[in-house]
């Protein structure tokens, strides 16, 4: 590691490990006020009075903020007060009336000329309530509490229903998802900042400054160029930042009331109901196959939570449907309300719960037949889609089971439980498949050269992680012909060409496609001007195709003559131009309609287990992926390892604890609610098939962000099997499970 970048280095990477990169709460604004939330302490009920006198005196207090002299917002209309029960898609309506509908749902707002004046006015606000009898048992769901209608998430019957009863050896178990909370280190925030009563710019945690700003526009009744979002860098999301939540309105009413711009930073408690979490869900499987391994049927059913207001859902059960080849599958998922805040999608939002258990239930039904693992997985692999019977555009789950398999030393286990011994510990090997959709949607990019050889690419898209930027630079560098560091890719502005919300895998698909089509118009456009040029102006040349030419080091050369070369500056200099530009959208494509994608990961793990004192360690990680081409080596090997620490904290320590008694969350903070540190985290393999999709886009990548973590818990449940015979169907993995 020489002083300067490798070629494969995150672009930004050096701004955002020396703190130049500027993160949400960093930004620095002129007489900016802080916003502090105050929150209800009951679960279900309604606000009689709210005393906000004495944090109105308290030193430096600009305004308290409740839902008795808030500003209209006047997007609140259209959907009413949720009052009555779950009402779709209408998040929650902060500072709109009396009604708790969860334990700490803000109820004020406090701004103040600093931020810990605000906090500690803040404290100083007393409610009263009118208390109600919230729900928050899981154990009702289906008993005293009704699950909600979604005509998206009926149940679905491929075959018989129940099929898998009729199998000769069959598997029935339920499993258990608790619930987990993204928390990025970075906290949500948001600075809001009017100009008048129509304008506002808003420095926003987002994965989608557009989502953003639609949100905003609609909220506040606003025209598109007189809102604008920024989001120049994002300290993770996880899915956390896909939405625009409470306390961003409430920010923008604090901005609106007091007529100052208004910083709010969630405290870390609040980062754990305010924006959404992975909800709690009891899935029951049941699979059957023949004596030889072939799948004759899986049901799958899925009961989750959502909030009072709205519903939530996810493709939980949908996994069982569409992984393996097997005739006869039947789903049934549903969702009750409870005196919760909503979740929402996390890290493989669906799959991630949904494989636990079928990947775990495969696991089970191996050990049944007596038949390896991978093996029963190869003997049911789906050649065509199972649901719609679509070709794959590409799949190669087989490659990727290979790879790991050869890496972690599958063979070399001995496939007993209990069998394998390291001095005292006992050792398990174990396997899950992750599977997650790879789609594509439209983005817009603009690439603009400039005559000094260097080019801008811009899309209004967030960077919450991955490394967007240092990916849709590689993709530039080889459409266009340019070296990456002459290249710079901007993104994290709503103002910029639209882009898409950065979430369920697709950003490198959708935006590398826009980049990639971009970058070839441009090319087009330099090539008619390089024509009229003295070197290309000949007859012969005029006729000549862009394919007949090669675009490289930027210059464009003549293939049948490479003597004959331009570079993009002197096109440039020659037509008397500083700059050139070019805009384009690119959506999805007709040909893919006839064809179906997934990308796949396979993870594999070896774990330790104490016998005595069921300590449980992952001791290697192995993952192997078929994501498509893989764009920018570095950022995808790190988006691996990101999912499958994800995956570690899933499988052993996360699980957000709700009091029933007061519908409170006990655990909201990180002295309780674990996650892996480096000492949890073993070394980790991660294994790329690598190749291009063919049909997807142009680019060949199918996405990789949600795969990361789908199926890790699974083949760390499985691991523990073969370690101590011990079946844990319920996360996460805990020691006193294991004794
Ligand atoms: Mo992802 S859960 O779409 O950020």
């Amino acid at each position: 590691m020489g002083f300067f970048p490798d070629e494969d280095d995150r672009v930004n990477g050096r701004e955002i490990v020396t703190g130049k990169a500027k993160f949400i709460a960093e930004h620095d604004i002129p007489n900016i006020t802080y916003g502090v939330l105050v929150v209800s302490t009951i679960a279900k009920g309604s606000i009689i009075a709210i005393v906000t006198k004495p944090a109105e005196k308290a030193p430096g207090v600009i305004a308290v903020i409740t839902h008795i002299n808030s500003p209209t917002v006047p997007g609140y209309e259209a959907g009413g007060n949720p009052v009555k029960g779950p009402t779709g898609g209408k998040g929650f309506q902060v500072f709109n009336g009396p009604a708790i509908y969860f334990d700490g749902q803000p109820i004020a707002l406090v701004v103040a000329d600093t931020f810990e004046r605000a906090t500690y006015a803040a404290s100083l606000v007393k409610t009263q309530y009118q208390k109600d009898e919230h729900q928050t048992n899981f154990d009702e769901a289906g008993k005293s509490v009704i699950a909600l209608e979604d005509a998206r998430y009926k149940d679905n019957i491929r075959g018989e229903v129940d099929g898998y009863k009729n199998a000769q050896v069959k598997i029935e178990a339920e499993y258990f998802v608790p619930i987990e909370v993204h928390n990025p280190m970075e906290l949500h925030a948001t600075i809001a900042l009017w100009e008048g009563d129509d304008k506002v710019t808003v420095y926003e945690k987002t994965q989608g400054v557009k989502s953003s700003q639609r949100s905003i526009m609609n909220a506040f009744k606003l025209k598109e160029e007189n809102v604008r979002v920024y989001a120049p860098f994002v300290g993770g999301g996880f899915g956390s930042a896909l939405r625009t939540w409470p306390h961003a309105i409430a920010a923008l009413i604090g901005a609106k009331k007091t007529g100052k711009p208004v910083k709010l930073v969630l405290t870390r408690n609040q980062m754990f109901n305010l924006v959404g979490y992975r909800p709690y869900t009891k899935q029951k499987i049941g699979i059957g196959a023949t004596a030889d391994g072939k799948l004759l049927g899986i049901t799958h059913e899925a009961d989750s939570i959502t909030s009072m207001y709205e519903v939530f859902n996810e493709r939980s059960v949908d996994v069982s449907r569409f992984l393996y080849a097997c005739p006869n599958v039947t789903t049934r998922y549903h969702v009750y309300p409870f005196n919760v805040s909503t979740p929402t999608w996390m890290r493989g939002p669906g799959e991630a719960t949904g494989t636990f258990a079928l990947e775990s239930a495969m696991d089970e039904l191996s050990y049944a037949l007596n038949i390896d693992p991978i093996e029963l997985r190869l003997r049911n692999y789906a050649e065509t889609d199972p649901q719609s019977g679509k070709p794959y555009s590409s799949k190669f789950l087989k490659e990727a089971y290979q790879l790991g398999a050869d890496k972690i030393g599958w063979k070399a286990r001995d496939p007993k439980p209990r069998s394998m011994k390291e001095g005292e510990w006992m050792v398990g090997y174990g396997m899950g498949t992750g599977v997650f959709g790879a789609g594509r949607g439209t983005a817009k990019a603009l690439a603009r050269i400039f005559v000094d050889g260097t080019l801008i690419v811009q899309s209004a898209v967030s960077d919450s992680g991955p490394g967007t930027a240092t990916a849709m630079t590689k993709i530039a560098s080889t459409s266009m012909g340019i070296p990456g560091n002459k290249i710079s890719f901007e993104l994290g502005d709503s103002s910029l060409p639209p882009g898409p919300t950065q979430g369920g895998s697709t950003t490198t698909s959708t935006l590398g496609s826009a980049v990639h089509d971009v970058c070839i118009s441009l090319k087009k456009k330099l090539l008619e001007l390089a024509k009229e040029s003295s070197v290309f102006h000949t007859t012969e040349i005029h006729t000549t195709k862009i394919e007949d030419f090669i675009f490289e080091n930027a210059f464009i050369t003549l293939a049948s003559d490479r003597k004959k070369r331009l570079s993009y500056s002197d096109i440039l200099k020659q037509n008397n131009l500083n700059q050139l530009e070019v805009t384009e959208e690119s959506k999805g494509n007709e040909e893919m309609k006839k064809y179906v994608a997934y990308s796949y990961a396979v993870h594999f793990v070896k774990v330790l287990v104490h016998p005595a004192t069921g300590v449980l360690k992952i001791n290697r990680a192995v993952v192997a992926t078929d994501g498509g081409k893989i764009i920018s080596p570095k950022t995808a090997k790190s988006q691996m390892i990101g999912g499958v620490v994800g995956g570690i904290g899933m499988a052993l320590m996360e699980e957000g604890v709700i009091d029933d008694r007061y519908g409170r969350w006990v655990n909201n903070n990180f002295a309780d609610y674990h996650v892996p540190v480096h000492a949890d985290v073993p070394h980790i393999d991660t294994l790329f098939v690598d190749k291009p999709d063919p049909i997807l886009n142009p680019t060949g990548a199918k996405g990789i962000g949600e795969v990361a973590l789908i199926g890790f818990a699974a083949a760390v449940a499985n691991a523990v099997y073969h370690a101590t015979g011990k079946r844990i169907r319920e996360l996460p993995i805990t020691p006193d499970k294991l004794i």
